[in-house]
């Protein structure tokens, strides 16, 4: 479904750094170290396209990729509730998060990322209400489940149903998933190769 390679476009610290318009997004948001990066890697296929790393924070920027036939653009989005980050660099984050999440007019669908092992929290709530109030259309996608016991699967799923229950933007749908086991990763595929173009 996606033609490979898939190749790094741009890291952009500000919006105004961001490429045209003209082509479709989809963004991966979460909270620090819930997988971002990592499940990028895992639906295209390319261990390295995206950096990931034990330490939350990794990702500062928000990072465009996209195959080299074009068609659609991915991007990686700075994680966040990095509590341990400084201040400013929290507060540059979040801006950064919260201006691209509002105002991008080709941004068709962003993956909200939850941690299967946790659930969803108080600042996944923060992000889901500023996607109602603008309208952008986001799923629910749940990592690293390969670490989560099997008879917890059910728990979490329900939890998270529950949490997107009256959210007007959200996908009714959740997507499990594993970057490590590769569960959930075709789904996803395929639910993002319908946004690719031409
Ligand atoms: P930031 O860029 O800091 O916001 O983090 P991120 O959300 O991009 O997370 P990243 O992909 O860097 O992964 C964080 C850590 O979780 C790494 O050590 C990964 O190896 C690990 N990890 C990611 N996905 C999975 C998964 O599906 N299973 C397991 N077991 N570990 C995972
Ligand atoms: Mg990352």
């Amino acid at each position: 479904l996606f033609a490979r390679p898939w190749v790094f476009l741009k890291g952009c610290v500000r919006v105004s750094d961001l490429p045209a318009d003209n082509i479709v997004e989809v963004a991966f948001a979460g909270r620090s170290n819930v997988g971002k990066s990592s499940l990028i890697n895992a639906l295209v296929g390319q261990r390295a396209l995206a950096r990931t790393s034990n330490t939350p924070g990794r990702t500062q920027e928000l990072n465009l990729f996209a195959p080299e036939q074009g068609g659609i653009r991915i991007v990686d989005m700075p994680g966040y509730g990095f509590a341990k980050a400084p201040k400013p660099a929290v507060e540059k984050w979040n801006k950064l998060i919260h201006q691209f999440l509002r105002g991008r007019p080709n941004l068709r669908r962003v993956y909200v990322l939850i941690d299967g092992r946790h659930g969803p929290k108080a600042n996944d709530a923060t992000v889901m209400n500023e996607l109602d109030k603008a309208a952008v259309s986001y799923q629910v996608v749940l990592t690293k489940m390969d670490k989560l016991p099997e008879k917890g699967t059910e728990a979490v799923l329900d939890a998270t149903r529950k949490f997107i229950a009256k959210r007007p933007a959200a996908h009714p749908e959740i997507i499990a998933t594993s970057s490590e086991k590769g569960a959930g990763v075709d789904m996803l595929r395929a639910e993002i190769a319908k946004f690719l173009e031409g």
